[in-house]
């Protein structure tokens, strides 16, 4: 069992109080707080280490390279990934995709290909692909999703069968409603078809182990700020005979092997797609997040937060005009306490919720002045939200520190909040 005191102690920020009230942060989807060692990490390489990487002759730069070099490994294993150079350093998930889009995507799609993508899809995995269909004049063929929020799987099957989708890029867990395609059947009924996959991992990679190679995807993105590491850095994992079929995404310095007056050479993966000055100690800061998560077990951490939101399913449930999105709202309304079935828990690391005549935004205003941090909005889900007929809604999320004792003042809080906005 996890030792949530210790762990809690690890964050610093966690202990502040707000109007005289603990701080009880439930918003980790947007991003995680961090541990000390991350910050001390930080600390150490630019009060010890700090140059740039890949450049100078002298100690500190080889300090830096070694430093960043040693993050790429780092993350390499946490992956699963088979080479380092299959791991390449970005500003964010967004830019991670991004490159796909355009490298993968204008070398390798014209004009009446698909992109498969799901209505769950956050805008980062939707917007880039939107540029491509204006651009290339692609199609983009959208995976509907049921009731409780799950994908309506037998749409892939019948947009492979057309025989020109190029690429499924799917969420691995949904921002909004916590639910999480099942990425192995995806992938093995694409790969049949000859289309490869982009998974969108942002949400995924602080709860649950990531194994890029048993899951045989081709891509897949995730931003360190949301694993407990700093912001400014993301990641791109892809298969080496893909990184290598594509064109730089940006061009500068470090990613050429000759430049003259009228062309130039690119360099090998990784450093092709790393152009100028990397976000060094933000990489080093990210090994740090992935070294300290890596002292917890994966089942620990997914059965400590799978009781997270399993409590805040029955606590928020029974509050009178309030509609639990996707399978937390099913589950509990059909009396199943749990809410796992078989391998993938139905929801994982976040709920969102809607009160009937509040505006959530007006909703976690209140409660952000009792300390209490949720989330609301679209969530940058516009898609999805309109599938579910809603402009807006409020989202919990949890991350490895919160306490189920954090989750009980939430329900007074909301029902106080309500009664307020109604009335
Ligand atoms: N993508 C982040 C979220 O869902 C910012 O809140």
């Amino acid at each position: 069992m996890l030792d949530l005191p210790s762990i809690r102690r690890q964050f610093p920020i966690l202990s502040q109080k707000i109007d005289g009230k603990p701080l009880i942060y439930l918003d980790s989807a947007a991003t995680t707080q961090k541990p000390q060692a991350v910050l001390d990490r930080m600390q150490k390489f630019y009060g010890e280490e700090n140059a740039n990487v890949h450049r100078g002759m002298h100690v500190l730069a080889e300090r830096a390279t070694v430093a960043y070099e040693h993050a790429r490994v780092t993350v390499q294993n946490f992956l699963n990934a088979q080479r380092p150079e299959e791991i390449i350093f970005t500003k964010s998930c967004t830019e991670s995709i991004n490159l796909v889009a355009r490298s993968w995507g204008r070398a390798h799609l014209r004009e009446g290909d698909a992109v498969v993508l799901t209505v769950l899809e956050h805008h980062s995995n939707v917007v880039p692909w939107l540029q491509l269909k204006e651009d290339l004049g692609i199609d983009i063929q959208w995976i509907d999703i049921d009731d409780h929020g799950h994908l309506k799987t037998e749409m892939l099957d019948a947009f492979l069968k057309k025989g020109n989708v190029k690429l499924v890029a799917v969420t691995a867990q949904s921002n909004v409603l916590g639910v999480r395609p099942p990425l192995p059947d995806i992938i093995t009924k694409a790969h049949a078809h000859g289309a490869l996959v982009l998974v969108d991992a942002a949400q995924s990679v602080a709860h649950h182990q990531t194994d890029v190679q048993e899951l045989d995807c081709d891509f897949l993105a995730f931003s360190g700020h949301k694993l407990y590491g700093p912001g400014g850095i993301g990641v791109l994992y892809g298969k080496k005979e893909h990184l290598e079929s594509m064109p730089p995404f940006l061009g500068g310095g470090m990613m050429i092997q000759e430049v003259h007056q009228d062309r130039f050479t690119p360099a090998d993966i990784p450093q092709k797609f790393e152009a100028g000055t990397p976000a060094i100690a933000e990489a080093v800061g990210l090994a740090a997040a992935i070294e300290w998560i890596g002292q917890y077990s994966w089942e620990e951490i997914e059965d400590h937060e799978q009781s997270l939101i399993a409590a805040a399913v029955e606590t928020l449930h029974v509050i009178p005009k309030i509609t639990i999105l996707g399978p937390g709202n099913g589950g509990a309304r059909h009396g199943s306490a749990s809410l796992t079935t078989g391998a993938l828990p139905l929801q994982s690391g976040c709920l969102s919720f809607v009160t009937e005549g509040v505006h959530p935004h007006d909703l976690t205003e209140i409660l952000g002045r009792q300390g209490i941090c949720l989330r609301a909005g679209h969530h940058c889900t516009q898609p999805l939200h309109r599938r579910l007929g809603i402009t807006a809604s409020t989202r919990l999320s949890v991350g490895i520190y919160n306490t189920e004792e954090e989750i009980t003042p939430v329900r007074t809080a909301v029902i106080q909040a309500v009664k307020k906005l109604s009335s």
